[in-house]
């Protein structure tokens, strides 16, 4: 039974958040740029979630439960200049023993609907850790494509690690062969 919703994040919901990206950021080998310790304070929580509310080009969507807690995040960030407020950059986590129940593809396809629609986004990129399988998967899965790969761009648990860019359009571009 799916006992959740998705639905655009409120400053209210800052603490919960807070929980799920620290569980996310303590998990060995995580899949995302934070690691364990390196953590965001409420206030600066807050701020952020108000700024993405009142943006035009930004969304920050949460999978809450009805308790209120808080099993996965996805964040759009729209660039700040003319010539970049087009395309917004993607963030995106779900708890650990919700993975693999289509909670990270629901949220994604959310965004991708909301973008559509928005007037301001039609670029949607990211980046993966090249080893990061399941993600690849969702992602290809609705549609983004792999446009290069940064070479050592991270350095965790002792190792440095390449990163995929993919990227999504939502209008026809003329791509090379
Ligand atoms: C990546 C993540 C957001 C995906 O969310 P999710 O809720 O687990 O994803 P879904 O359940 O919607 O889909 C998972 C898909 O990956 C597939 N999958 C699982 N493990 C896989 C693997 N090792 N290789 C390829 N595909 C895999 C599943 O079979 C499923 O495929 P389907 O949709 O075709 O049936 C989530 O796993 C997560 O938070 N991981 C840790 C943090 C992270 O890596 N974030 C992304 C940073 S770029």
């Amino acid at each position: 039974m799916v006992d959740y919703v998705i639905r655009e994040a409120t400053p209210e919901d800052s603490e919960q958040i807070i929980i799920h990206n620290d569980s996310i950021a303590n998990e060995p080998h995580n899949g995302i740029t934070r690691g364990a310790g390196e953590c965001i304070s409420l206030e600066d929580e807050r701020a952020y979630l108000a700024a993405s509310l009142a943006s035009d080009n930004s969304l920050f969507l949460v999978a809450v439960q009805p308790t209120g807690k808080v099993i996965g995040v996805a964040g759009l960030q729209g660039g700040r200049r003319k010539a970049t407020r087009h395309s917004g950059g993607v963030g995106i986590s779900v708890d650990r023993e919700w993975r693999d129940k289509g909670v990270g593809s629901a949220l994604l396809r959310h965004m991708i609907e909301w973008a559509k629609t928005s007037n301001t986004i039609t670029r949607i990129e990211l980046e993966v850790m090249t080893h990061n399988e399941r993600a690849i998967h969702v992602y290809e899965k609705l549609g983004f494509k792999l446009e290069g790969k940064r070479l050592a761009a991270m350095y965790k648990d002792g190792q440095y690690i390449d990163i995929y860019v993919m990227g999504l359009l939502l209008f026809n571009y003329p791509l090379p062969e």
